[in-house]
């Protein structure tokens, strides 16, 4: 696949990923820091939930991305309870439909970050992969390294390609496991574009320098 591919032009500008993952807690935020800070990108949190527990994903990558303000953008639901969107939302008495969302045009490009994985409930009828069909981005797997993995990363692949979007690769957060990286190259059929190690401190400091050292690679897959 070449940058050429992974560029839509229906989406041009505006352009860059969607970045999801296997599970809740997998590195996607980690993940669209590094993003943001090596590619100079704006990003985007849809769908919000858990803000009575926490300050939210947007907080969290203006603070490790070091990104100006002009770069994030606001989701466009956010939810109190740490639930599914669909059950956060029922809660407020709200429903998520597709047409509440539309790619941004920032003049910059976009990481876009899911919540949860590719089948995460939007509302009765959507879950989160028809989101991401609609927003057409090249899409980027987070997983982590440790057993199970192969069968949730496959499995998350396996979804994706059922609708057709395009997989730009896998970004694999934790210790190093060869033999699991492998398996994912292997039977997924996709690369492995960077390798995120378990980090003493989750800081910009930390941000910066993998956005240095270990990005460029995923990078040099997009457009
Ligand atoms: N490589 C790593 N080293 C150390 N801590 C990490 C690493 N990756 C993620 N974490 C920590 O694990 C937690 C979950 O990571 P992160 O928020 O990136 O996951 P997520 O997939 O975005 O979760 P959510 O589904 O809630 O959006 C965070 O506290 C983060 O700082
Ligand atoms: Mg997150």
């Amino acid at each position: 696949m070449t940058a050429t591919d992974l560029r839509d032009p229906r989406h041009s500008p505006p352009w860059g990923v969607f970045v999801t993952g296997t599970d809740t807690g997998v590195g996607k935020t980690l993940t669209s820091a590094c993003l943001v800070r090596a590619w100079g990108a704006a990003y985007w949190k849809p769908v919000q939930t858990g803000r009575a527990l926490e300050p939210g994903d947007t907080a969290t990558v203006a603070d490790l991305a070091a990104v100006s303000p002009d770069r994030l953008l606001a989701p466009r639901h956010t939810f109190q309870a740490p639930l599914s969107p669909q059950a956060a939302a029922a809660l407020e008495g709200v429903g998520i439909t597709l047409e509440d969302f539309r790619l941004p045009t920032t003049g910059h490009p976009m990481v876009v970050e899911g919540a949860g994985g590719v089948l995460v409930p939007l509302s009765d009828t959507t879950l989160m992969i028809d989101l991401m069909a609609r927003l057409a981005l090249p899409v980027v797997v987070v997983a982590r390294t440790d057993l199970g993995t192969i069968n949730h990363t496959l499995l998350t692949l396996s979804a994706l390609r059922t609708r057709h979007l395009r997989i730009a690769g896998v970004v694999l957060n934790g210790p190093a496991n060869p033999d699991n990286r492998a398996a994912i190259e292997h039977f997924g059929g996709v690369p492995v574009l960077a390798d995120l190690p378990r980090l003493p401190r989750v800081d910009s400091a930390a941000v910066t320098c993998l956005a240095k050292e270990r990005i460029p690679a995923l990078l040099s897959v997009l457009p």
